[in-house]
């Protein structure tokens, strides 16, 4: 039987074997306006799931929802125990060091050697000592990248972390984010703009649209993906339409890899 672990006690602690997220009726309202209305989503154990929907469809409202950061109004919701947050800026305490900011709210007595091992992990181990104020956007990203798995989250909750690096450290966060969840295999909700972002990392990408999953696609593609696979062209393009993005067959073929923010704001 599930624990209840909210005020309102309808979010619970996931069997974390069969499940890593079960949303039945998910609602959220703020005043009389719901942002979700009775949204239904299953996320499996080890997933990669990317969620694309435009601006203010209520995307970080259902991360929030998921990460306990947030109650909600109506519906139930299970989630593991063990949930971690990664945010489109990096969040870290100015006046900590790189380590301190992973180890923080640690309880494990080893807290500093797990820290470190987190920044080994993410190719940061010689900036252990450093201030935040002193690293790039990229590496601060890594940085709570670390702070997120030191906590071994069962589900990682990714709220448009590269939405703000440039297009060549976007792709080394891709990379990274891969290698870490093969070998941590946390359930991950990758938030994203970036429709070819969510073809090329997630097992299934969903559309959040009128406060519901309103486009599911289970990515069945190569195994080595590439935005040039015919398969991907085909896929990005019923991801646009179902984001209400109108592309000529010609733009899709030489489409950059990253669309323009504007594109679904
Ligand atoms: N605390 C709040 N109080 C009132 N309205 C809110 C609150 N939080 C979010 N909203 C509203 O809920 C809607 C969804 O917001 P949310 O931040 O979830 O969108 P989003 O899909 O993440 O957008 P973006 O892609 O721009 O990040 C917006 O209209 C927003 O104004
Ligand atoms: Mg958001």
């Amino acid at each position: 039987m599930p624990t209840p672990i909210d005020r309102n006690r309808q979010t619970t602690v996931a069997d974390e074997a069969q499940r890593a997220v079960r949303a039945r009726g998910l609602t959220r309202r703020f005043g009389t306006r719901a942002v979700l209305d009775g949204l239904d989503l299953d996320v499996a154990p080890g997933e990669f799931v990317a969620l694309l929907g435009r601006s203010g469809s209520g995307k970080t409202t259902l991360l929030r929802a998921l990460g306990r950061l947030d109650r909600i109004s109506e519906g139930h919701l299970e989630t593991p125990a063990a949930v971690a947050t990664v945010f489109q800026e990096p969040r870290l305490l100015p006046w900590k060091r790189a380590w301190q900011n992973i180890a923080l709210g640690l309880r494990a007595p080893d807290a500093r050697r797990r820290a470190l091992d987190a920044l080994n992990e993410v190719g940061l181990a010689e900036h252990a000592q450093a201030w935040p104020a002193t690293l790039s956007g990229g590496q601060a990203q890594r940085v709570s990248l670390a702070r997120a798995l030191v906590r071994d989250p069962k589900l990682l909750l990714l709220d448009e972390p590269f939405g703000a690096l440039d297009a060549l450290t976007r792709m080394s966060m891709h990379k990274l984010v891969q290698k870490l969840w093969r070998t941590h295999r946390p359930a991950v909700l990758l938030v994203t703009h970036d429709v070819d972002e969510a073809a090329l990392l997630a097992d299934r990408v969903l559309v959040l649209s009128q406060g519901r999953i309103e486009h599911e696609e289970r990515i069945v593609l190569p195994a080595v993906r590439s935005v040039d696979q015919p398969e991907f062209r085909a896929l990005r393009r019923r991801l646009l339409t179902s984001l209400g993005v109108e592309v000529a067959d010609e733009a899709i073929a030489v489409a950059p890899a990253r669309l323009a923010p504007g594109a679904l704001r």
